[in-house]
């Protein structure tokens, strides 16, 4: 008997990928009886809908014709001069011309994979890391390869002797708020790595989404703007954690050897992206984005939350309870003393009415199974520190 099934037609690349888990029951697992620590999903009490609508309006009535037509695959140069501005003023000078405007930076990862990885070329990772990522390049045939990371972010030590193994193509890496830890590398770290890479010849890509929601601290610029990585790093952004993850706009800096590559992959993967969208997110760039202190309000309340959070789980949760104390960005890290799984911990967390993603699905090898990502962004302080009680009276559960 031949196999009949539909799955007979799917590519071999394809065939272990399924639609992303996260967990038994991922982000979407919502309702009034849950509190959701799963998703990094942006609080939409911040949407800006008046001003996105006025954008989408002033394209509509002053450039309808290019708004609604094809357009250039590297993106509009409107955008592009507006992304040139944010990332200088992030202290990596860049000019429009040195950017591909992408369909988030989710799109951005899949170019780089189309774009440079050959089956079974090296990538180096943080481990943890942020899977989709990860599956991405995965897909174009990489074996991931994870470095050691401690609470500064990969370790150089550990870079050099992965790097004299494995003989990476590139290294991915979350350097400001990183997805799932929470934790930022310090500038000395910073220059530390661009050093190993810079005597090895690795490629650096950071991607970059949460910079801007930095809430202690002072900015640090990004690592691929450090001057011995000149030609040697890409860096991608997106708008989606600061203005709307539904827009789907996003950006690549890519060094100029590298930018007609980028943009034939871009072409044959779309084409280009959505030629009103990127028009109106630049007028909104343009119009809505330019004060420095745009982002506080956004900045005040992820700083309340994640405090609170902190606070309430060094109060409740066990003696040997580890967290990250992040400067911005979306999540907290918690080690949980190691014998409890934070995958079986999950069934006890859903019956108490809370949910949050299980530390084993961010790693590319050796999950350490007592770790688990909290998102501390989508809810007032006072539903938090309910769900940290909830969470703490699930460990309770678990444990007993
Ligand atoms: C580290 C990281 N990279 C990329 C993305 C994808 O973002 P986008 O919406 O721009 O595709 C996310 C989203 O959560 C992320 O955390």
């Amino acid at each position: 008997v031949t196999d009949q099934s539909p799955e007979r037609f799917v590519s071999r690349r394809m065939r272990t990928s399924r639609p992303a888990r996260l967990g038994k029951y991922g982000p979407w697992l919502r309702g009034p009886n849950i509190i959701s620590f799963a998703g990094g999903l942006p609080d939409p009490a911040f949407f800006d809908a008046v001003g996105l609508r006025e954008a989408y309006d002033h394209v509509l009535d002053t450039m309808p014709e290019r708004a609604l037509q094809y357009a250039r695959g590297e993106g509009e140069p409107e955008l592009r001069e507006q992304a040139a501005r944010v990332l200088t003023e992030a202290r990596f000078p860049t000019a429009p011309q040195e950017l591909v405007i992408t369909s988030g930076s989710q799109q951005g990862i899949s170019l780089i994979g189309t774009a440079l990885i050959d089956p079974g070329d090296v990538v180096l990772v943080e481990s943890p890391t942020y899977m989709a990522a990860v599956r991405a390049f995965g897909l174009a045939g990489a074996r991931l390869v994870p470095v050691e990371t401690d609470l500064d972010g990969i370790r150089p030590d550990d870079l050099e002797t992965k790097i004299i193994r494995h003989r990476p193509k590139l290294i991915y890496l979350i350097p400001t708020f990183q997805n799932p830890t929470g934790i930022t590398v310090p500038a000395a770290r910073r220059s530390q790595i661009a050093a190993v890479l810079e005597r090895h010849d690795v490629l650096l890509v950071e991607d970059d989404p949460y910079s801007e929601l930095r809430f202690h601290g002072e900015p640090l610029p990004p690592l691929a703007a450090d001057p011995r990585l000149q030609d040697k790093s890409i860096m991608l952004s997106t708008l989606s954690k600061v203005v709307a993850p539904g827009l789907r706009i996003g950006w690549l800096r890519v060094p100029a050897g590298l930018r007609p590559t980028f943009v034939a992959a871009k072409q044959t993967t779309d084409f280009h992206t959505s030629a009103i969208d990127q028009l109106a997110a630049a007028a909104y760039m343009d119009r809505r984005m330019r004060d420095p202190r745009r982002l506080d309000p956004v900045r005040d309340a992820y700083r309340n939350r994640s405090d609170a959070m902190i606070d309430t789980l060094e109060k409740l949760m066990p003696a040997g309870t580890r967290m990250t104390h992040p400067e911005g960005g979306m999540f907290v890290w918690v080690g949980l003393p190691d014998q409890l799984d934070s995958d079986l911990l999950l069934d006890h967390a859903v019956e108490c009415g809370v949910t949050f993603l299980p530390g084993s699905g961010f790693y590319a090898e050796d999950p350490v199974r007592s770790n688990l990502r909290l998102s501390f962004c989508t809810y007032p302080v006072g539903t938090i520190e309910e769900g940290v009680r909830r969470l703490a009276a699930a460990v309770e559960r678990a444990a007993g």
